[in-house]
């Protein structure tokens, strides 16, 4: 199967120098990306700035900031019959970039912020995808009501959500816990590695 996956944080430039981002580390895409490859998938990670090392056998697209991350994914997700995003995208942006590094001056500061294009959300409407849309969640309360809700508004075949008021997993850690939202019914996975849940995962999602 031609799978798509994103991963990893966005950049939100403010001026040359700032930006704003999230605590995204990449590990759940990749390991889905890894695990996808090695299960004999054709894969297309599409990942924003990380440490990690890109996943053998996994073709990769580099993107940093939002905007730059919805075109990637415009012009690749025609081409696969599955797509999951597991990328942290952020939800604003800097309404307008500074051309200088901005100068102190006041105590307080204002940054406006403008909406980025939902990706997820534009997959089945403007991008015309057809095939397996896989998403997460990352939740912080009514985990199950919200990612029932992202589930059947974004046309998802299925919804993975974590707590990611975890240290213990979510964002960042070596480990993850999910919930499996489907658009009629749920089912908790144990707490366990990001590499062995998306071996899981892959061999869930193939079944869709
Ligand atoms: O990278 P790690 O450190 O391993 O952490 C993994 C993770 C916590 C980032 C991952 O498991 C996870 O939950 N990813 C989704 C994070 C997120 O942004 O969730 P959300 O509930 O805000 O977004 C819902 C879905 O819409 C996600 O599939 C997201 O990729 C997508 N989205 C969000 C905003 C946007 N503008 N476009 C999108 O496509």
């Amino acid at each position: 199967m031609k799978v798509l996956i994103t991963a990893g944080p966005t950049k939100e430039p403010i001026d040359p120098v700032r930006y704003l981002t999230n605590r995204s580390s990449g590990k759940m895409g990749y390991a889905l990306a890894a695990a996808a490859a090695k299960r004999g998938h054709s894969v297309l990670l599409i990942s924003g700035p990380t440490a990690l090392e890109i996943p053998e056998g996994v073709d990769y697209m580099p993107i940093e900031s939002a905007s730059e991350m919805y075109q990637a994914v415009a012009s690749q997700i025609g081409r696969h019959e599955l797509a999951i995003f597991a990328a942290a995208v952020a939800d604003y942006t800097p309404f307008k970039i500074a051309e200088q590094k901005l100068k102190k001056a006041d105590e307080e500061m204002t940054i406006t912020l403008k909406r980025t294009k939902d990706i997820l959300g534009s997959a089945r409407e403007v991008m015309g995808f057809e095939g397996t849309l896989v998403g997460f969640a990352a939740e912080t309360e009514d985990h199950l009501e919200n990612a029932r809700e992202k589930c059947l508004k974004k046309g998802c075949d299925l919804i993975i959500t974590n707590d990611v008021s975890r240290s213990d997993i979510g964002f960042d850690s070596s480990e993850n816990e999910v919930t499996l939202v489907y658009p009629d019914h749920s089912e908790t996975l144990p707490q366990d590695s990001k590499e062995h849940l998306a071996f899981h995962l892959i061999e869930i999602i193939e079944e869709l």
